[in-house]
């Protein structure tokens, strides 16, 4: 017998494109922290939706500003000025770093980079852009050629002709698979070493930005060691080149600080949002810089989408950035984050396949290795534990690609998270890596 299930499934196959080789579930209803399915299961969502989803699910108050906006006006070119974007701009400033304080609003984190991409170009009359392998930026042109994290998108030849020339990639602050076989405590960030020296070997030495995010989120949650970003600024200021953080997962909380530089103390020429901006109810990205790259900015007409500055996005934005002030979840992710990482690590010293737990705030990940010591990627059992926890009842995100080689489940949650979910998090991750050592033994 065909079910209702199967046969929606069977007509998504035939009519949707399968780019993300969606799931065989269909969810139907969503309510804080849990994704309903067709069958009224119940799913605990520790990816938000690709770490968009910022207030969970279904978030009444943020719903009704939404549709009061409707109702109001939705659909305004940036042909013209709304309250909405002056309002949304105002509260950006404030919140970023000191000294940001033009925005230009969009619709995606990668048109939001591939406007920086641009500005960095434009400002600094051309030149190379540097990212890190294992970084991702986006998938438009100029975004997936700074993105690291080796896509089709690059690897296929063909499509790959459609990315830019001009981008060159080093190496990430990937400290539990070093490069350059260092340790961490003594490496005096070698790696910055070799990316100045590949800067000066260049022949043209003439650098327009380096884009990189704060903390590499799809890469496997790399958090850089003290000391990092402050060197990167040092770098690009000795080079003249403007310094771009894509905060477009890190930004908005996530990592327990509004935007993840503040941690470090290290203040960007442009800063990139996106994702949680509008608590991903509606598509939204913003672009942050100083006055004076903006002024020269504004001069430019080559930039803009039919939705950039939507008023609809605004006030979702504000009213997001408004509930997660009042709420204090940004504090919630430090604290609740870091229970998390506890917890996490007491996973870890009970798996050997457990090789590294990492993260800030509510954006942590562990990775998988057929041991500690040999610290071999497991990408075996990176799809089976993925697949047991959904089966259990756990929304994850998977990262495992053999030419990176390493397996990282990261795990980034809704700021409302509370100590509660994520006890039933571990209860999940434990069962499961227990389900999937009874087939293969790693244990
Ligand atoms: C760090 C980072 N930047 C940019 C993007 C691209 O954002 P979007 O998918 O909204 O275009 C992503 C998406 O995952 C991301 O992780």
């Amino acid at each position: 017998m065909i079910t209702l299930n199967n046969t929606v499934i069977a007509e998504d196959k035939a009519y949707n494109m399968q780019v993300y080789s969606p799931e065989e579930i269909i969810f139907k209803q969503a309510d804080g922290m849990y994704l309903i399915d067709d069958q009224g299961k119940k799913y605990l969502d520790f990816s938000a939706q690709f770490s968009a989803c910022s207030l969970g699910h279904n978030n009444k108050e943020l719903i009704d500003a939404i549709s009061s906006q409707m109702k109001k006006i939705v659909s305004v070119t940036s042909m013209f000025v709304t309250q909405e974007r002056v309002q949304l701009a105002k509260t950006l400033t404030d919140l970023a770093p000191y000294g940001l304080t033009k925005v230009l609003m969009g619709c995606t984190g990668s048109d939001a980079n591939e406007f920086a991409l641009k500005t960095a170009k434009y400002y600094k009359g051309g030149g190379k852009i540097i990212s890190f392998w294992r970084g991702f930026h986006g998938s438009t042109a100029g975004s997936a050629a700074a993105t690291g994290k080796s896509e089709t998108i690059q690897e296929n030849p063909h499509i790959a002709e459609l990315l830019p020339r001009g981008f060159l990639h080093t190496s990430p602050p990937y400290c539990y698979r070093c490069d350059f076989g260092k340790n961490p405590h003594h490496c005096e960030l070698q790696c910055l070493k070799y990316l100045e020296q590949q800067i000066l070997n260049d022949s043209s030495n003439n650098v327009a930005a380096i884009i990189t995010e704060p903390v590499f989120a799809a890469g496997g949650v790399i958090v850089p060691p003290n000391g990092y970003l402050k060197e990167l600024r040092r770098i690009c200021d000795r080079f003249n080149a403007l310094l771009i953080f894509d905060e477009v997962v890190t930004g908005i909380g996530r990592t327990g600080a509004m935007f993840a530089c503040e941690h470090w103390e290290v203040i960007p020429d442009i800063l990139v949002t996106g994702k949680a901006l509008t608590g991903g109810y509606v598509p939204g990205s913003a672009v942050i810089t100083t006055k004076e790259i903006g002024d020269v900015m504004d001069k430019l007409t080559l930039h803009g989408h039919t939705h950039s500055f939507y008023p609809l996005m605004c006030t979702a934005a504000s009213k997001n950035l408004e509930i997660i002030q009042r709420d204090g979840l940004v504090e919630n992710s430090r604290i609740v984050g870091a229970y998390l990482n506890k917890r996490l690590k007491e996973l870890q010293t009970k798996y050997d396949v457990i090789g590294d737990v990492r993260g800030m705030g509510l954006l942590q990940g562990f990775e998988l290795v057929k041991n500690k010591k040999t610290k071999q990627a497991n990408f075996e059992l990176g799809d089976m534990l993925f697949k047991e926890m959904l089966k259990k009842g756990l929304v994850t995100e998977l990262e495992s690609r053999k030419n990176l080689n390493n397996v990282v489940i990261v795990l980034h949650p809704p700021l409302i998270t509370s100590k509660k979910d994520v006890d039933r998090c571990i209860q999940i991750i434990d069962a499961s890596i227990e389900a999937c050592s009874t087939n293969i033994h790693y244990k």
